[in-house]
Order: structure tokens, then sequence, then C-alpha cells
């Protein structure tokens, strides 16, 4: 069988993002799990803040459309999540959003279809000591609305700065342990979706 694809990206595109790191660090442990692993920017995906009458007047935006094609041909996705006031950035529900609307010229690859049926893990990610943990839940319950199904495994990645070893292993083996496990349920899940 195929190895699933999982896409990995982090909810910030800053330049020094921490949460880029985790995300090496997480598609390092999906690629030894069994995965071919698509790790994202979304930088690379620029999206102007949701507005309904840009929408109507202009479509979804060619970068969206292009990251629609992206999950769709997953079997699921693995995001790592700065925290914002125990939230989501809002570059990721922003672009979360766009991709769930549909594209009238793509309707099999746009809107739920880019998200229902597919598996999803949640990892937090943050300078302090609780590593982002709030944040889990409120992600977990926007990618559950959108169709996904979350595994329960989750990895709150605290002092994320120092977290991640040049091996791209996480420095603390009990973490880098959890993470393994996530990163093999989510391609055990995955895989028993997909059959
Ligand atoms: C608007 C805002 C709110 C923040 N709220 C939290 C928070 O609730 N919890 C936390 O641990 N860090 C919080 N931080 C600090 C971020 O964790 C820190 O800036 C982190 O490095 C951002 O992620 P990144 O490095 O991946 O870009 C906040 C930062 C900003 C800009």
């Amino acid at each position: 069988m195929n190895k699933p694809r999982i896409v990995v990206l982090a909810g910030s595109r800053r330049r020094e993002a921490l949460s880029r790191r985790v995300a090496v660090a997480c598609a390092r442990a999906l690629g030894a799990a069994g995965a071919e692993v698509e790790r994202i920017e979304l930088d690379d995906y620029p999206a102007p803040l949701y507005d309904g009458d840009l929408e109507a007047a202009a479509g979804l935006p060619e970068a969206i459309v292009r990251l629609q094609r992206v999950l769709h041909a997953s079997d699921g996705l693995l995001v790592v999540n700065p925290e914002y006031n125990g939230s989501l950035t809002p570059l990721l529900k922003n672009t979360l959003d766009w991709c769930s609307r549909p594209n009238p010229a793509d309707p099999e690859r746009s809107g739920g279809k880019v998200y229902v049926g597919r598996v999803a893990a949640v990892v937090g990610s943050s300078p302090g000591a609780l590593g982002g943990m709030r944040v889990l839940f409120h992600v977990r319950d926007v990618l559950g609305y959108l169709g996904m199904q979350v595994i329960p495994q989750q990895l709150a990645v605290g002092r994320a700065g120092e977290a991640v070893g040049d091996d791209e292993r996480l420095r603390d083996a009990a973490q880098q342990e959890m993470l393994d496990t996530l990163a093999g349920a989510l391609v055990d899940t995955a895989r028993r979706l997909r059959a």
C-alpha cells in the first residue's frame, strides 16, 4: 500500500518562527512512522483577510486554490500551533476559512471536500513553559468542525526555541517519544480511513 500523504504546516509565517522548528521535528517523526510528508509554509500561500465581498468580486485567491489542491491530495494534516492569547493564530484561521470555500471551477477539490474524511493531529509550540497547551483545544474544535477526524494524541512543546536539536528530534526524550506515538497514530489512522 502507498504511504499515506500527510501535510505538515505551522500557523506562523514569521521568519524566525519557533513553530517552524517544531514542524520540522514533526515532519521527521512522520517520515519515520511511514508517511510521505509534505511540509508546507503558509508564506507560500498568501491570502487577504477573508471578506465575502472580495470573494464575490474576485473568487478565491490563486494561492488558496493551490492549497486546496494540496490538501485534497493528502490523507491528513498535522498543524503546529503558536498560541495567540490562548487560541489559534489569525493566519491559520484565515487560511482554513478560505480553503473551506467552494470553488465553482473545481467543486471536487475545494470547500468541505479538502477536509472531510481526513485525519488531523494538533501540536502546540510556545517559548513559554506550557507549550501552547490552551490553543490545542480550540484548534482541535475548529478542525473537527471542518469534518476532520482529529486524533486524541497531542503534544505541547514548551521552550520551543531550544526544544529541537540539530538532528531534528526533540531534545527531551519523553517528548520525542510522545511525538513518535502521535506520528504513528496519525499514519495508522490515515491508512485506515483510506482503506
Ligand atoms: C498576539 C500574541 C498573543 C500571544 N499569546 C500567547 C499565549 O497565549 N500563550 C503563549 O504561550 N504565547 C503567546 N504569545 C507569544 C508567542 O508564543 C510567541 O510570540 C511565539 O514565538 C509565536 O510563534 P512563532 O515563533 O511560531 O511565530 C503571543 C504572541 C502574540 C503576538
